[in-house]
Protein backbone atom coordinates (compact mmCIF):
# COMPACT_ATOMS: atom_id res chain seq x y z
CA UNK A 1 0.00 0.00 0.00
CA UNK A 2 1.46 3.22 -0.84
CA UNK A 3 2.92 5.58 1.60
CA UNK A 4 1.44 8.70 0.60
CA UNK A 5 -1.36 10.75 1.60
CA UNK A 6 -3.56 13.52 0.49
CA UNK A 7 -4.66 16.19 2.87
CA UNK A 8 -7.44 18.56 2.06
CA UNK A 9 -7.00 21.90 3.88
CA UNK A 10 -3.26 21.79 3.75
CA UNK A 11 -2.58 24.99 4.93
CA UNK A 12 -5.52 25.45 7.74
CA UNK A 13 -4.80 25.04 11.18
CA UNK A 14 -5.02 21.27 12.31
CA UNK A 15 -4.06 20.04 8.53
CA UNK A 16 -0.64 22.27 8.31
CA UNK A 17 0.24 20.13 12.54
CA UNK A 18 -0.44 17.28 10.92
CA UNK A 19 1.45 17.30 7.55
CA UNK A 20 4.25 18.10 9.95
CA UNK A 21 4.18 14.96 11.98
CA UNK A 22 3.24 12.79 8.83
CA UNK A 23 6.26 13.81 7.18
CA UNK A 24 8.39 13.42 10.38
CA UNK A 25 6.81 9.80 10.47
CA UNK A 26 7.74 8.76 7.16
CA UNK A 27 4.69 9.60 5.12
CA UNK A 28 4.87 11.19 1.65
CA UNK A 29 1.95 14.11 1.69
CA UNK A 30 0.12 15.61 -1.28
CA UNK A 31 -1.38 19.18 0.18
CA UNK A 32 -4.37 20.81 -1.27
CA UNK A 33 -6.27 24.23 -0.56
CA UNK A 34 -8.26 26.48 -2.28
CA UNK A 35 -6.94 29.47 0.64
CA UNK A 36 -10.26 30.49 1.42
CA UNK A 37 -9.17 30.73 5.09
CA UNK A 38 -6.09 30.06 5.05
CA UNK A 39 -2.70 31.84 3.05
CA UNK A 40 0.41 30.86 1.12
CA UNK A 41 2.80 31.52 3.55
CA UNK A 42 1.73 28.47 5.43
CA UNK A 43 3.35 26.29 3.17
CA UNK A 44 6.85 28.39 3.86
CA UNK A 45 6.43 27.69 7.34
CA UNK A 46 5.68 24.13 6.76
CA UNK A 47 8.92 23.75 4.72
CA UNK A 48 10.83 25.32 6.99
CA UNK A 49 10.20 22.85 10.06
CA UNK A 50 10.05 20.03 7.75
CA UNK A 51 13.34 21.02 5.45
CA UNK A 52 11.63 20.47 2.46
CA UNK A 53 8.94 21.65 0.09
CA UNK A 54 5.62 19.68 0.66
CA UNK A 55 3.91 18.56 -2.99
CA UNK A 56 0.80 20.89 -2.94
CA UNK A 57 -1.70 21.71 -5.70
CA UNK A 58 -4.11 24.75 -5.32
CA UNK A 59 -7.74 23.44 -5.83
CA UNK A 60 -11.00 23.40 -4.73
CA UNK A 61 -12.42 20.52 -3.20
CA UNK A 62 -15.74 20.93 -4.27
CA UNK A 63 -14.67 21.53 -8.12
CA UNK A 64 -14.78 18.21 -9.18
CA UNK A 65 -12.90 18.29 -12.14
CA UNK A 66 -10.18 19.98 -10.92
CA UNK A 67 -10.05 18.01 -8.06
CA UNK A 68 -9.81 14.85 -10.16
CA UNK A 69 -6.56 16.56 -11.49
CA UNK A 70 -4.89 15.72 -8.05
CA UNK A 71 -5.63 12.18 -8.31
CA UNK A 72 -3.92 11.72 -11.95
CA UNK A 73 -0.73 13.50 -10.93
CA UNK A 74 -0.30 11.71 -7.74
CA UNK A 75 -1.39 8.62 -8.62
CA UNK A 76 -0.21 6.41 -5.70
CA UNK A 77 -2.26 8.30 -3.26
CA UNK A 78 -3.47 5.57 -0.60
CA UNK A 79 -5.45 7.47 2.48
CA UNK A 80 -6.74 10.86 2.60
CA UNK A 81 -7.48 12.87 5.70
CA UNK A 82 -10.29 15.44 4.76
CA UNK A 83 -9.69 18.87 6.55
CA UNK A 84 -11.38 21.16 4.04
CA UNK A 85 -14.29 22.12 4.94
CA UNK A 86 -16.24 26.07 6.71
CA UNK A 87 -15.81 26.20 10.52
CA UNK A 88 -17.68 28.89 11.68
CA UNK A 89 -20.51 28.31 13.93
CA UNK A 90 -21.79 31.99 13.50
CA UNK A 91 -20.97 32.01 9.82
CA UNK A 92 -22.91 28.96 9.13
CA UNK A 93 -26.52 30.38 10.82
CA UNK A 94 -26.14 33.31 8.30
CA UNK A 95 -24.77 31.34 5.25
CA UNK A 96 -26.33 28.03 5.78
CA UNK A 97 -26.24 27.05 1.96
CA UNK A 98 -21.93 27.57 1.43
CA UNK A 99 -21.78 25.32 4.56
CA UNK A 100 -23.68 22.67 3.05
CA UNK A 101 -22.09 23.10 -0.32
CA UNK A 102 -18.38 23.48 0.42
CA UNK A 103 -18.10 20.96 3.24
CA UNK A 104 -20.89 18.21 1.91
CA UNK A 105 -19.63 18.84 -1.51
CA UNK A 106 -16.28 18.31 -1.12
CA UNK A 107 -16.65 15.46 0.80
CA UNK A 108 -18.71 13.71 -1.49
CA UNK A 109 -16.24 14.75 -4.46
CA UNK A 110 -13.52 12.84 -2.84
CA UNK A 111 -14.95 9.63 -1.68
CA UNK A 112 -16.43 9.51 -5.36
CA UNK A 113 -12.77 10.33 -6.38
CA UNK A 114 -10.65 7.70 -3.96
CA UNK A 115 -13.33 5.27 -4.20
CA UNK A 116 -12.86 4.25 -8.51
CA UNK A 117 -9.10 4.10 -7.13
CA UNK A 118 -7.04 0.82 -7.06
CA UNK A 119 -6.01 1.78 -3.20
CA UNK A 120 -10.19 2.41 -2.35
CA UNK A 121 -11.41 5.12 -0.41
CA UNK A 122 -9.40 5.49 2.75
CA UNK A 123 -10.40 8.23 4.46
CA UNK A 124 -9.75 9.78 7.88
CA UNK A 125 -12.36 12.67 8.86
CA UNK A 126 -12.22 16.18 10.62
CA UNK A 127 -14.99 15.32 12.80
CA UNK A 128 -16.02 17.70 15.94
CA UNK A 129 -17.41 16.63 19.79
CA UNK A 130 -20.03 19.00 18.41
CA UNK A 131 -21.80 16.33 16.95
CA UNK A 132 -22.91 14.84 20.91
CA UNK A 133 -24.73 18.79 21.97
CA UNK A 134 -25.05 19.03 25.20
CA UNK A 135 -24.76 15.49 26.57
CA UNK A 136 -26.50 14.54 29.81
CA UNK A 137 -24.75 14.62 32.91
CA UNK A 138 -24.72 10.65 32.87
CA UNK A 139 -22.45 11.07 29.90
CA UNK A 140 -20.05 12.60 31.13
CA UNK A 141 -16.89 12.57 30.37
CA UNK A 142 -17.92 11.67 27.39
CA UNK A 143 -17.22 8.65 25.32
CA UNK A 144 -17.84 7.25 21.41
CA UNK A 145 -21.51 5.39 22.64
CA UNK A 146 -22.85 9.07 23.94
CA UNK A 147 -26.12 9.95 21.81
CA UNK A 148 -25.70 12.34 18.94
CA UNK A 149 -28.02 14.82 19.66
CA UNK A 150 -29.82 17.53 16.92
CA UNK A 151 -27.00 20.13 16.30
CA UNK A 152 -27.55 23.71 16.98
CA UNK A 153 -25.98 25.37 13.56
CA UNK A 154 -25.74 24.46 10.05
CA UNK A 155 -21.91 23.69 11.00
CA UNK A 156 -22.30 21.20 13.62
CA UNK A 157 -25.01 19.55 11.05
CA UNK A 158 -22.62 19.67 8.26
CA UNK A 159 -20.00 17.39 10.74
CA UNK A 160 -23.17 14.97 11.06
CA UNK A 161 -24.01 14.87 7.92
CA UNK A 162 -20.78 13.88 6.53
CA UNK A 163 -20.44 11.09 8.84
CA UNK A 164 -23.53 9.47 7.87
CA UNK A 165 -22.37 10.26 4.39
CA UNK A 166 -19.38 8.29 5.39
CA UNK A 167 -21.06 5.75 7.17
CA UNK A 168 -23.63 5.06 4.27
CA UNK A 169 -20.81 4.80 1.73
CA UNK A 170 -18.74 2.26 3.82
CA UNK A 171 -22.16 0.31 3.61
CA UNK A 172 -22.60 0.34 -0.03
CA UNK A 173 -19.20 0.37 -1.29
CA UNK A 174 -16.54 -2.59 -0.60
CA UNK A 175 -13.65 0.05 -0.74
CA UNK A 176 -14.60 2.77 1.45
CA UNK A 177 -12.70 2.65 4.63
CA UNK A 178 -13.08 5.20 7.34
CA UNK A 179 -12.21 6.74 10.74
CA UNK A 180 -13.54 9.46 12.29
CA UNK A 181 -12.10 11.80 14.66
CA UNK A 182 -14.02 13.65 16.58
CA UNK A 183 -12.33 16.54 18.57
CA UNK A 184 -12.72 18.71 21.10
CA UNK A 185 -10.80 21.97 21.30
CA UNK A 186 -7.53 22.14 19.73
CA UNK A 187 -5.11 25.26 20.72
CA UNK A 188 -1.62 26.04 20.86
CA UNK A 189 0.88 26.09 17.99
CA UNK A 190 3.94 24.01 16.73
CA UNK A 191 6.63 24.78 19.11
CA UNK A 192 8.82 26.61 16.57
CA UNK A 193 6.46 29.47 16.45
CA UNK A 194 5.50 28.74 12.66
CA UNK A 195 3.06 27.39 12.06
CA UNK A 196 -0.06 27.80 14.10
CA UNK A 197 -3.64 29.26 14.23
CA UNK A 198 -4.88 32.36 11.85
CA UNK A 199 -8.03 33.50 13.00
CA UNK A 200 -9.93 35.72 10.37
CA UNK A 201 -10.51 39.22 11.71
CA UNK A 202 -11.54 39.21 15.16
CA UNK A 203 -11.43 35.74 16.76
CA UNK A 204 -14.13 33.66 17.62
CA UNK A 205 -12.40 30.74 19.92
CA UNK A 206 -11.26 31.78 22.93
CA UNK A 207 -7.73 30.75 23.04
CA UNK A 208 -6.92 33.78 19.68
CA UNK A 209 -8.64 36.01 22.01
CA UNK A 210 -6.67 35.64 24.91
CA UNK A 211 -3.55 35.88 22.47
CA UNK A 212 -4.62 38.90 21.30
CA UNK A 213 -5.74 40.72 24.02
CA UNK A 214 -2.18 40.05 25.88
CA UNK A 215 -0.56 41.32 22.99
CA UNK A 216 -2.96 44.32 23.38
CA UNK A 217 -4.54 43.76 19.94
CA UNK A 218 -8.07 43.39 21.87
CA UNK A 219 -8.65 45.66 24.42
CA UNK A 220 -10.43 43.26 27.02
CA UNK A 221 -11.41 39.29 26.97
CA UNK A 222 -15.17 39.00 27.68
CA UNK A 223 -15.95 35.75 29.77
CA UNK A 224 -19.50 34.47 27.75
CA UNK A 225 -21.22 33.63 31.44
CA UNK A 226 -20.23 32.48 35.20
CA UNK A 227 -23.73 31.62 36.34
CA UNK A 228 -23.37 27.65 34.75
CA UNK A 229 -23.94 25.06 36.99
CA UNK A 230 -20.07 24.62 36.92
CA UNK A 231 -17.70 24.67 40.00
CA UNK A 232 -16.60 28.48 38.92
CA UNK A 233 -20.24 29.08 36.86
CA UNK A 234 -17.75 28.93 33.43
CA UNK A 235 -18.14 26.91 31.08
CA UNK A 236 -15.98 23.73 30.86
CA UNK A 237 -14.20 22.11 27.98
CA UNK A 238 -10.74 19.80 26.96
CA UNK A 239 -8.74 21.96 25.26
CA UNK A 240 -6.21 19.50 23.45
CA UNK A 241 -3.20 20.79 22.10
CA UNK A 242 -3.07 20.31 18.28
CA UNK A 243 0.75 19.01 17.62
CA UNK A 244 -0.66 16.29 19.89
CA UNK A 245 -4.28 16.16 17.96
CA UNK A 246 -1.78 16.19 14.82
CA UNK A 247 0.20 12.82 16.18
CA UNK A 248 -3.27 10.92 16.36
CA UNK A 249 -3.85 11.47 12.83
CA UNK A 250 -0.83 9.95 11.93
CA UNK A 251 -2.00 7.01 13.96
CA UNK A 252 -5.13 6.78 12.67
CA UNK A 253 -3.47 6.96 9.09
CA UNK A 254 -1.07 3.79 9.98
CA UNK A 255 -4.28 1.91 11.66
CA UNK A 256 -6.51 2.37 8.14
CA UNK A 257 -3.91 0.94 6.05
CA UNK A 258 -2.43 -1.50 8.69
CA UNK A 259 -6.31 -2.63 9.67
CA UNK A 260 -8.31 -1.65 7.22
CA UNK A 261 -11.16 -1.43 9.79
CA UNK A 262 -14.55 -0.47 7.72
CA UNK A 263 -15.57 2.70 10.22
CA UNK A 264 -14.32 3.81 13.44
CA UNK A 265 -15.48 6.62 15.55
CA UNK A 266 -12.73 8.44 17.91
CA UNK A 267 -12.93 10.85 20.39
CA UNK A 268 -9.48 12.98 20.62
CA UNK A 269 -9.43 14.95 23.84
CA UNK A 270 -7.43 15.40 26.87
CA UNK A 271 -9.70 13.77 29.49
CA UNK A 272 -9.68 16.53 31.63
CA UNK A 273 -12.16 19.45 31.29
CA UNK A 274 -11.15 23.38 32.47
CA UNK A 275 -13.15 26.18 32.68
CA UNK A 276 -12.84 29.45 30.90
CA UNK A 277 -11.54 31.16 34.23
CA UNK A 278 -9.22 28.29 34.83
CA UNK A 279 -7.91 28.82 31.09
CA UNK A 280 -7.47 32.54 31.74
CA UNK A 281 -5.86 31.89 34.96
CA UNK A 282 -3.18 29.22 33.72
CA UNK A 283 -2.14 31.42 30.73
CA UNK A 284 -1.61 34.24 33.14
CA UNK A 285 0.42 31.49 35.21
CA UNK A 286 2.59 30.29 31.96
CA UNK A 287 3.25 33.34 30.07
CA UNK A 288 3.18 35.93 33.14
CA UNK A 289 1.31 38.32 30.90
CA UNK A 290 -1.70 40.21 31.89
CA UNK A 291 -5.11 39.71 30.78
CA UNK A 292 -7.64 42.05 31.32
CA UNK A 293 -11.11 40.49 31.19
CA UNK A 294 -14.33 40.91 32.27
CA UNK A 295 -17.32 38.88 32.36
CA UNK A 296 -20.79 39.06 30.30
CA UNK A 297 -23.53 37.29 29.60
CA UNK A 298 -23.51 34.30 27.87
CA UNK A 299 -22.94 33.45 23.94
CA UNK A 300 -25.97 32.30 22.23
CA UNK A 301 -25.54 28.57 21.62
CA UNK A 302 -22.82 27.42 23.94
CA UNK A 303 -22.93 24.21 25.84
CA UNK A 304 -22.43 24.05 29.63
CA UNK A 305 -19.88 21.63 29.97
CA UNK A 306 -18.49 18.55 27.60
CA UNK A 307 -14.98 16.80 28.16
CA UNK A 308 -13.82 13.63 26.49
CA UNK A 309 -12.80 9.86 27.61
CA UNK A 310 -10.25 9.12 25.27
CA UNK A 311 -9.71 5.75 26.41
CA UNK A 312 -10.65 4.22 22.85
CA UNK A 313 -7.78 6.34 21.14
CA UNK A 314 -5.88 5.18 23.74
CA UNK A 315 -6.06 1.75 23.72
CA UNK A 316 -6.71 1.15 20.19
CA UNK A 317 -5.09 3.89 18.64
CA UNK A 318 -1.56 3.79 21.52
CA UNK A 319 -2.32 7.48 21.30
CA UNK A 320 -2.39 9.96 24.09
CA UNK A 321 -2.26 14.34 24.94
CA UNK A 322 0.79 14.37 26.80
CA UNK A 323 1.37 18.47 26.80
CA UNK A 324 1.02 20.11 29.65
CA UNK A 325 -1.65 22.81 29.36
CA UNK A 326 1.07 25.38 30.62
CA UNK A 327 3.19 24.61 27.46
CA UNK A 328 0.83 24.67 25.25
CA UNK A 329 -0.34 28.19 26.28
CA UNK A 330 3.42 28.89 25.85
CA UNK A 331 3.20 27.77 22.32
CA UNK A 332 0.26 30.15 21.74
CA UNK A 333 1.76 32.82 22.86
CA UNK A 334 4.99 32.58 21.22
CA UNK A 335 2.84 32.14 17.76
CA UNK A 336 1.48 35.05 18.91
CA UNK A 337 4.09 37.42 18.67
CA UNK A 338 5.57 35.54 15.82
CA UNK A 339 2.75 35.69 13.15
CA UNK A 340 1.83 39.27 13.10
C1 LIG B 1 -16.66 26.04 18.88
C2 LIG B 1 -17.77 25.25 18.26
C3 LIG B 1 -17.25 23.91 17.81
C4 LIG B 1 -16.10 24.10 16.86
C5 LIG B 1 -15.02 24.90 17.56
C6 LIG B 1 -13.85 25.19 16.62
C7 LIG B 1 -19.84 25.94 19.35
C8 LIG B 1 -20.96 25.55 20.25
N1 LIG B 1 -18.87 25.07 19.18
O1 LIG B 1 -16.30 25.38 20.09
O2 LIG B 1 -18.27 23.20 17.18
O3 LIG B 1 -15.61 22.84 16.46
O4 LIG B 1 -15.56 26.15 18.02
O5 LIG B 1 -14.07 26.27 15.80
O6 LIG B 1 -19.84 27.02 18.82
N2 LIG B 1 -15.33 32.05 25.21
C9 LIG B 1 -15.31 33.21 25.97
N3 LIG B 1 -14.88 34.36 25.37
C10 LIG B 1 -14.47 34.41 24.06
C11 LIG B 1 -14.50 33.22 23.29
C12 LIG B 1 -14.95 32.06 23.90
O7 LIG B 1 -15.67 33.21 27.15
O8 LIG B 1 -14.11 35.50 23.59
C13 LIG B 1 -15.78 30.79 25.84
C14 LIG B 1 -16.98 30.16 25.17
O9 LIG B 1 -18.17 30.65 25.72
C15 LIG B 1 -16.73 28.68 25.50
C16 LIG B 1 -15.22 28.54 25.56
O10 LIG B 1 -14.72 29.87 25.72
O11 LIG B 1 -17.25 28.39 26.75
C17 LIG B 1 -14.62 27.94 24.30
O12 LIG B 1 -15.12 28.66 23.18
P1 LIG B 1 -14.56 28.44 21.70
O13 LIG B 1 -13.09 28.52 21.70
O14 LIG B 1 -15.31 29.36 20.79
O15 LIG B 1 -14.90 26.92 21.36
P2 LIG B 1 -16.31 26.15 21.44
O16 LIG B 1 -17.46 27.07 21.49
O17 LIG B 1 -16.20 25.15 22.54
Amino acid sequence: MSKRVLITGATGYIGSHTIVELIKAGYEVTGVDNFSNSSPAVLEGIAKIVGKEIDFVETDCTDYENFAKVFEKYPDIGAAIHFAASKAVGESVEKPLLYYRNNLGSLINLIELMRTKAAGANIVFSSSCTVYGQPGPEHLPLTEQAPIQPAHSPYGKTKQMCEDILRDSVHAYGNVNVTSLRYFNPIGAHPTALIGELPNGVPQNLVPYITQTAAGIRECLNVFGDDYNTPDGSCIRDYIYVCDLARAHVKAVDRLLEKGERFEVFNLGTGKGLSVLELIHAFIKATGRDLPYKIVGRRAGDVEQVWANPSKANEILGWKAETPIEDVLRSAWRWQQNCC
